[in-house]
């Protein structure tokens, strides 16, 4: 037995017990007369004593130990001197009778404690180090939780964990796919999933009525601080459900979880907004609405009074800061700055002061009275003391850089707060986007969703207006997940493949298995999948997934600990039957 507890374990309640634990040493305190050793694992961190006069040799040999070597040692537990409040073992401490070092360890390349002193390149590098960290160790708790209790709560909805291939073929999520090469067919490729997906609808047509799986995707696209070439989904479809079904499902499950893990209580009924209206009020189809400073449109303000940006711009556009007025021109500036940058793109800002007595002070002054700007003043609701920020331009290049603003803002005066947690369906997203490179329709969510039966006579004559039975939903500015109904019958999932420029070969070849198994009693049938790794962070209160997956790649898509991707030598190459150009 190589432990009787563990180091978070021992209580006043354990005093004068003899034990034995196991861990790693997080540092050693030699006063002379006493040595301390702070063992650490999992569970959290005991002090060893050593008394220099009672057991000399003991004493020397702890004070030998280095940071993270891996000991064990057997001893009783005495009730400390000096306690510590901050530890919950910090009652108690252990005259450690017995000493055997396990293992030693070469000096860390940064200390493993809450506040580290490595950073981020390094602690990748020595990921395996990283993860003895405590905080870093909660975070996987946390998403062990919402897993487990994701199977808990799906299991009671009679949901069934069925596993899905992983070497398959190109799946439609719009980024690209990562192609594993087949050595038995020499010149053909596997394509990794980007998300379950097709296999999820044949098991509809299966029958299996409700499927989940907690499943690894891959997609081969843009990092960001929320996007990982390999992700994972809580991904899951119903069978013989409406999209209200669907929508009053997986509520229940976010609200289960919020409640099992973190103990909140999210609303009863989430609130909905339409993709159209959240793009119009927030220029965002995830809004957060921890906070409100939404869009006021002022075209009819501000423009015709000369000043040539607001007379051309297709849109005026404010929020309004409230208690703001304040800011200095310093401020004003930066703000101006930040939204200048090429990743926001605008080209500059305006700002309109509603001073404490009534009057406005604007960077346009020149052109607006202030009669002009109480009018701006009432469409914003604004009262003395706030601070109105206007951008101009095209509609949807305004709507996303005040979006980005806004969220600015919203940081900035501390409105973004992490333990508060917002959630809201959109709604009616539009079937079909315009690529401008390819100069043909996407799936704005992917080729399976069902257009809304009132909008079907929209696909010949005005295909950009037709609405999708597809559904997001948002939390905190966060997309958590997607999903819509699903096209079930053959005829109109031909059609779908026409307007997104498949000719029917493409279409056959690509997914002729799919339309083959609608021709055998596809059952109607809709879906979703939340982001795991996003939900896990949005609870932890995180914007950056990277912490709450064990083992992330970094911005360029690498593992910089294993170093992936590499090389292939030849011999494997030739297996493959392939030739690198380089
Ligand atoms: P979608 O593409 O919207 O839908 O993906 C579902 C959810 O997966 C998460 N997600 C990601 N998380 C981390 N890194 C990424 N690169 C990444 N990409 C997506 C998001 C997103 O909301 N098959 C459909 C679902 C369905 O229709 O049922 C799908 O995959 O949280």
């Amino acid at each position: 037995m190589y432990r009787s507890h563990t180091c978070g374990e021992l209580r006043l309640s354990h005093n004068g017990q003899r034990i034995t634990l196991a861990g790693w040493v997080q540092r050693s305190r030699d006063l002379g007369g006493m040595t301390f050793v702070d063992l650490r694992d999992r569970y959290g961190i005991t002090q060893l004593a050593f008394n220099a006069e009672e057991q000399p040799e003991l004493c020397e040999k702890a004070r030998k130990l280095g940071r993270e070597f891996v000991i064990q040692v057997t001893g009783t537990v005495i009730e400390r001197s000096s306690k510590n409040a901050q530890l919950p073992t910090g009652d108690i401490e252990i005259k450690v009778e017995q000493l055997e070092v396990l293992n030693a360890a070469k000096l860390p390349p940064f200390t493993i404690e809450d506040e580290t002193d490595g950073g981020d390149e390094l602690r990748m590098q020595y990921r395996y180090l990283d993860l003895r960290r405590n905080p870093v160790q909660q975070k996987l708790m946390l998403r062990n939780k919402v897993a487990l209790e994701t199977r808990v709560y799906l299991n009671s909805q009679q949901f069934l964990d069925v596993e899905t291939p992983v070497l398959i073929k190109s799946t439609p999520e719009g980024a690209r796919d990562f192609v594993v090469p087949s050595r038995m067919n020499e010149g053909q490729f596997y394509a990794l999933p980007q998300s379950p997906q097709t296999f999820k609808q044949l098991l509809m047509v299966s029958g299996f009525d409700r499927y989940y799986q907690i499943v690894k995707c891959f997609r081969d696209e843009d990092l960001r601080a929320d996007r990982q070439p390999e992700f994972t989904q809580i991904d899951c479809e119903m069978a013989f459900v409406e999209q209200e079904d669907v929508l009053n499902t997986f509520e229940g499950l976010i609200q289960h979880l919020f409640k099992t893990v973190r103990g909140v209580d999210l609303p009863e009924v989430f609130p909905r907004m339409t993709y159209a209206e959240a793009m119009s009020i927030f220029g965002s189809d995830k809004p957060d609405i921890r906070f409100g400073m939404e869009f006021v449109y002022l075209n009819d303000e501000a423009k015709g009074k000369g000043f040539s940006i607001f007379d051309d711009a297709e849109v005026v556009l404010a929020i309004n800061a409230e208690d703001c007025v304040e800011y200095t021109r310093k401020q004003l500036d930066e703000l101006t700055d930040w939204v200048k940058r090429p990743q926001i793109g605008a080209k500059g800002l305006v700002y309109v002061r509603c001073n404490a007595d009534g009057t406005f002070k604007s960077s346009v002054d020149k052109f607006y009275s202030q009669e002009d700007l109480a009018q701006w003043a009432k469409k914003a609701n604004a009262k003395p003391g706030d601070l109105l920020l206007v951008l101009s331009g095209e509609l949807e290049k305004t709507r996303k850089q005040m979006n980005e603003l806004r969220l600015h803002m919203g940081n900035q005066l501390g409105l973004r707060n992490p333990n508060v947690f917002k959630p809201l369906w959109v709604l009616d997203f539009p079937l079909l986007e315009w690529d401008e490179e390819s100069n043909r329709f996407h799936a704005m969510h992917h080729p399976f969703t069902s257009p809304k039966p009132e909008d079907i006579e929209l696909l010949d004559t005005d295909p950009k207006a037709v609405r999708a039975n597809a559904y997001d939903l948002a939390m905190n500015g966060v997309e958590l997940g997607g999903g819509s109904i699903r096209i079930h019958n053959k005829a109109l999932q031909s059609r779908m493949f026409d307007l997104l420029g498949f000719t029917k070969e493409e279409a056959e070849a690509q997914f002729g298995f799919l339309m083959s198994a609608f021709e055998f009693g596809a059952p109607p049938h809709g879906g979703l999948a939340f982001g795991l790794d996003r939900l896990v962070a949005t609870m932890g209160g995180s914007e950056s997934i990277r912490d709450y997956i064990a083992f992330p790649k970094n911005n360029s898509g690498r593992d910089t600990m294993i170093d992936a991707p590499s090389p292939l030598d030849e011999h494997q190459l030739k297996e493959l039957g392939i030739r690198l150009n380089a």
